[in-house]
């Protein structure tokens, strides 16, 4: 991790596969998936857990010492790397189905009622991303709930304002709901 001569893939393979799967396909939730998210997202959150400006309670503890002496080019290749592999969403048969529909309903439309937008707005009709906006299609649901606290509840995300703005009004069984349709998405 000293050595900015290793490789973002070979740091990919034998220092992030440990938490984040070597696909970017991690089991445990409280380690995002990063396979097929934005470069251009993971090279933004890297740089922002190297500089402390991300700050929340599980990305101090645990990426802050990683991201610590990252060179540019090795952030650079890492998102290259985690970019290439195949997104692997959750099993759809063990998911709550009405749970899934009730999700898929506020990913596409929002709340109106409450004038919570549609996350496809931002986060791309199949909820794929694009660039700064990152993929939440196939991410673990207890990630996303958890992250959606993070915005609503701390600073902890430098470039969170806009999310902030969706968590204000947004009911916690909606988000349980949206969070269960996007893990098998
Ligand atoms: C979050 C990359 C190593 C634990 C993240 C994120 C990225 C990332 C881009 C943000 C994901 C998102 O916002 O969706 C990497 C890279 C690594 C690495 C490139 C290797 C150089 C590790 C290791 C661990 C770990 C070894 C465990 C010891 C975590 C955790 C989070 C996270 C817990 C979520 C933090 C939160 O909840 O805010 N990582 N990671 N990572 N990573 Fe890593
Ligand atoms: C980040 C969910 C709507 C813009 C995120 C993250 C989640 C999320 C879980 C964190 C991803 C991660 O850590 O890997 C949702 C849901 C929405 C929604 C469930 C609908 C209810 C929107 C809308 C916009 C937006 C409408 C644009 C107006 C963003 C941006 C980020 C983000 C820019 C990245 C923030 C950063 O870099 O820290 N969203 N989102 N989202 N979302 Fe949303």
């Amino acid at each position: 991790l000293n050595d900015p001569s290793v490789s973002g893939k070979d740091l990919a393979q034998q220092v992030c596969s440990t938490c984040h799967g070597v696909d970017g396909n991690s089991t445990n939730p409280t380690f995002p998936k990063l396979a097929s998210q934005q470069s251009e997202y993971i090279i933004s959150q890297l740089k922002v857990f190297r500089s402390h400006d991300r700050s929340d309670p599980a990305g101090s503890q645990y990426m802050w010492g990683i991201a610590r002496h990252l060179t540019d080019a090795q952030i650079t290749e890492l998102a290259t790397y985690f970019n290439q592999q195949k997104m692997i969403p959750d099993q759809v048969e063990h998911a709550n189905a009405d749970l899934v529909a009730k999700g898929k309903l506020i990913f596409n439309n929002g709340v109106p009622a409450q004038n919570t937008p549609a996350c496809a707005s931002c986060h791309g009709a199949n909820g794929e991303g694009n660039s700064s906006f990152p993929r939440i299609a196939g991410q673990h649901a207890d990630y996303i709930e958890k992250q959606l606290g993070v915005f609503k509840d701390t600073d902890g995300r430098p470039d969170g304002a806009v999310m902030k703005v969706i968590t204000y009004d947004i009911t916690p069984s909606e988000v349980r709901a949206v969070a269960a349709y996007l893990s098998v998405s």
